[in-house]
């Protein structure tokens, strides 16, 4: 398993070298305010566009799932399915293709021991698992998951070189009262308090901003609030690390992103790819994201 992930991670880095700015390429972003259609550094970052299939699937769906999304154009992307713990092995053990990556939604931070119900990442990674969702809405609220613990899980995730995808939103009531960056600040923050030197490699890392008014309710932000908030994060992420470090560092959008809304999003600049919950039930639509994200930002390498 240490093989695939040396793999994928040097794919990650070739990839990533050969569309890399040169350091003198990297230009502090504007303020967030007139972030919007600007064109700093745009879509250098690898897209990905992964799977969130909460508690959904069968073996039998899953493995149909697996051989019909191999079947389809990946080039120049990153494809992520995020699976409940049972259905892992069923993918990997259907997977052909290296650059097809298995994601855990959960994982605790400790590395054996009495946790009963719990799943420890070495158990993720002994089925061919490389990711893992740490910190999504509905863990923060209907489990109960604190700032503190997201915060050791990000640590630890990155210390044992797994692609964490680490998810920020703020509630409508945040929204209506104009706190949405605050929030969004604070949950980055104490996230990545954690982070010890040396950082990790920022290919490695990943962020999904998701506003929880938009998960699953068919309202999806639009591109301009989608870009605006995610430039904001970055720009954190730069105050906390620095703006070579931030324009690595890839961040999702995530809620009600689907195949009618995909490109729309994908081609604004801070944008790099997808969380993506009840479209990536159906196979079909989840590989029609997948082509039209990379559509769009290969126009963005090429422009
Ligand atoms: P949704 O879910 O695409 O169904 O809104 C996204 C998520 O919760 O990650």
């Amino acid at each position: 398993m240490s093989d695939l992930r040396t793999i994928i991670e040097q794919l990650v880095r070739q990839t990533l070298q050969e569309m890399a700015p040169s350091s003198s390429d990297i230009k502090p972003m504007k303020a967030v305010s007139q972030t919007i259609n600007s064109s700093h550094n745009y879509g250098k970052r690898l897209p990905l566009v992964a799977a969130n299939w909460k508690m959904n699937q069968l073996s039998g769906s899953a493995k149909a799932f697996m051989r019909e999304i191999q079947l389809k154009d990946r080039k120049n992307i990153q494809t992520l399915i995020c699976a409940p713990h049972i259905l892992l092995p069923v993918l990997a053990g259907e997977k052909k293709e290296t650059d097809i990556l298995l994601g855990a939604q959960n994982f605790y931070p400790e590395p054996s021991g009495a946790f009963t119900g719990e799943h420890s990442l070495d158990m993720l990674i002994d089925v061919g698992v490389q990711s893992v969702i740490i910190g999504h809405s509905e863990r923060r609220n209907l489990f109960g998951e604190t700032d503190e613990l997201l915060a050791k899980k990000l640590a630890y995730a990155v210390d044992k070189k797994f692609l964490p995808i680490f998810c920020i939103g703020e509630n409508l009531k945040e929204r209506n009262d104009g706190s949405t960056f605050r929030v969004l600040q604070n949950q980055i923050l104490t996230g990545f308090a954690g982070l010890k030197n040396p950082l990790p490699d920022p290919a490695m890392i990943v962020v999904a901003y998701e506003p929880i008014w938009a998960i699953g309710t068919g309202l999806t932000a639009t591109a301009e609030q989608a870009q605006d908030a995610i430039a904001f994060v970055r720009e954190k992420l730069a105050d906390r690390f620095s703006w070579a470090y931030a324009n690595s560092i890839r961040i999702l959008y995530g809620g009600s992103a689907n195949d009618k809304n995909a490109a729309t999003l994908a081609a604004k600049p801070d944008i790099d790819g997808f969380l993506v919950g009840n479209a990536s039930l159906n196979a079909t639509t989840f590989a029609s994201m997948i082509e039209q994200v990379a559509a769009v930002k290969r126009k963005v390498f090429a422009s």
